[in-house]
C-alpha cells in the first residue's frame, strides 16, 4: 500500500495492517486500513479538503481529530455532517466533500 503513512514508529513500534478495505471519495476509489478513521484514510491517500465553509467557502479539514469541532464533517453514505475524524472506514463507504454546513445546524 502506497501512501503517506507512519510504518514504523520509534515508540508505538510497527503499525499493523490486518485488512486493506476500498472506499470512495467524491468518485475516487482509495484503500483504508479496516478500522482507522475515515480522516486518517483521506490523510494517507493525500486528501486534505474536507469540506468548504458556507459563508467564505473556505476549505476545512482535521483540527481537533477527537470529535468536538466540525471542521472534518463529510457527506458519508449520504449522511452530511459525519465527523470523519472520529468515524471508522467501512468497505464501499462513500464519502463526499460537504459544501457549507449541510443539515446540521452548524454555522462555520
Ligand atoms: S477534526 Fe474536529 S470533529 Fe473532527
Amino acid at each position: 500500500m502506497r501512501s503517506m503513512r507512519i510504518i514504523e514508529h520509534p515508540i508505538l513500534g510497527e503499525q499493523k495492517v490486518d485488512k486493506i478495505v476500498h472506499i470512495t471519495v467524491d468518485g475516487r476509489t482509495i484503500e483504508a486500513i479496516e478500522g482507522e478513521a475515515i480522516a486518517a484514510a483521506l490523510y494517507a491517500a493525500g486528501i486534505k479538503t474536507f469540506r468548504y465553509t458556507e459563508k467564505f467557502h473556505k476549505p476545512r479539514s482535521i483540527f481537533c481529530a477527537i470529535g468536538r469541532c466540525t471542521d472534518c464533517a463529510m457527506i458519508v453514505d449520504g449522511v452530511p455532517c459525519t465527523r470523519t475524524c472520529v468515524t471508522k472506514v467501512r468497505e464501499g463507504m462513500v464519502v463526499e466533500t460537504q459544501e457549507g454546513c449541510g443539515k446540521c445546524g452548524e454555522t462555520e
